[in-house]
């Protein structure tokens, strides 16, 4: 049985119900969460709460819990959930009215919902490398802001299934911007380079951990702007993101990058033991 949080209530996950005129469905007018609870210990959950609350203030939905609230009911939902590696998925959508309207009505009342999966990929030591494939980023202008609207990224993802590539990266005008799912990261030289935060991307949990990370063992990294070329021309290719950690980038579109994997090991070393503490 999976215990979820729905409205107030903790219910196995196969009674939860909500309304289909529920904004998130009808609209996507929602935002959610994706974090990693290694050893029934939630991985960065301040970092995750602040990005949970800057959305929530950017798309205009307020809600009736305290930062303090919704952290007590994603460690209930980790401790409900009888598995010591978990992915906690929280949504929160503005709500369901009784007509459809775009413009929401004076006071909807949120849905907020939490559930729980098991992690199955726990970062260790041998990782695979994955392969990827390029393709142009068709997304919208405010990937910054960690929306369910994922059409996109669908779309993206059943792509790179039909061509059994692991993961799409994506450019914008001759610039890296990040993957369908995951953060990316080039290596060239002995530095390591991250598209800035203005290239719409999401500022990923686990890139943040990454940059500290390469910060700590006293390696450069610069945010910035990486051109397809620069890009296909590293030593290394690595995506991150909270299901997956860090992974190692072996070709794209069939053509081999990451003739290495020296930065890549220090920093996966490194990452392992973060997610042990
Ligand atoms: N997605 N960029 C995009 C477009 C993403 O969807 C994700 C993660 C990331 C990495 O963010 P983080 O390190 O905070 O997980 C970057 C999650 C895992 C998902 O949609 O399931």
């Amino acid at each position: 049985m999976s215990i979820c949080y729905l409205n107030g209530k903790f219910l196995d996950l196969k009674e939860a119900k909500i309304s289909p005129l529920d904004r998130g469905f009808l609209f996507g007018d929602a935002i959610y969460e994706v974090i990693a609870s290694y050893n029934n210990k939630p991985f960065k959950i301040e970092d995750h709460l602040d990005r949970l609350f800057i959305n929530l203030k950017d798309i205009k939905i307020s809600i009736n819990y305290s930062r303090q609230e919704v952290k007590n009911i994603l460690e209930s939902v980790i401790e409900k959930n009888d598995l010591s590696n978990q992915i906690i998925y929280l949504q929160i959508s503005r709500g369901h009215e009784d007509i459809r309207d775009h413009i929401p009505g004076p006071s909807p009342s949120p849905t907020i919902f939490v559930c729980s999966f098991p992690l199955k990929n726990i970062p260790n030591a041998q990782m695979t490398a994955i392969k990827a494939s390029l393709k142009k980023d068709f997304r919208w202008r405010k990937s910054n802001i960690k929306s369910t609207s994922l059409l996109a990224n669908v779309m993206y993802k059943i792509q790179a299934s039909e061509e059994n590539f692991f993961e799409i990266i994506l450019q914008e005008n001759g610039y890296i911007t990040e993957g369908a799912v995951s953060n990316v990261f080039c290596v060239k030289n002995n530095e390591v380079k991250t598209p800035s935060l203005e290239n719409n991307i999401l500022p990923g949990i686990t890139r943040s951990v990454i940059i500290d990370i390469v910060n700590k063992i006293g390696i450069k990294i610069t945010e910035s702007k990486i051109s397809v070329e620069d890009f296909m021309n590293s030593d290394e290719i690595w995506i991150t993101n909270t299901t997956k950690g860090i992974l190692l980038v072996s070709e794209i579109d069939e053509v081999q990058v990451s003739n290495s994997d020296n930065v890549y090991s220090k920093v996966l070393k490194k990452f392992i033991e973060e997610t042990l503490v």
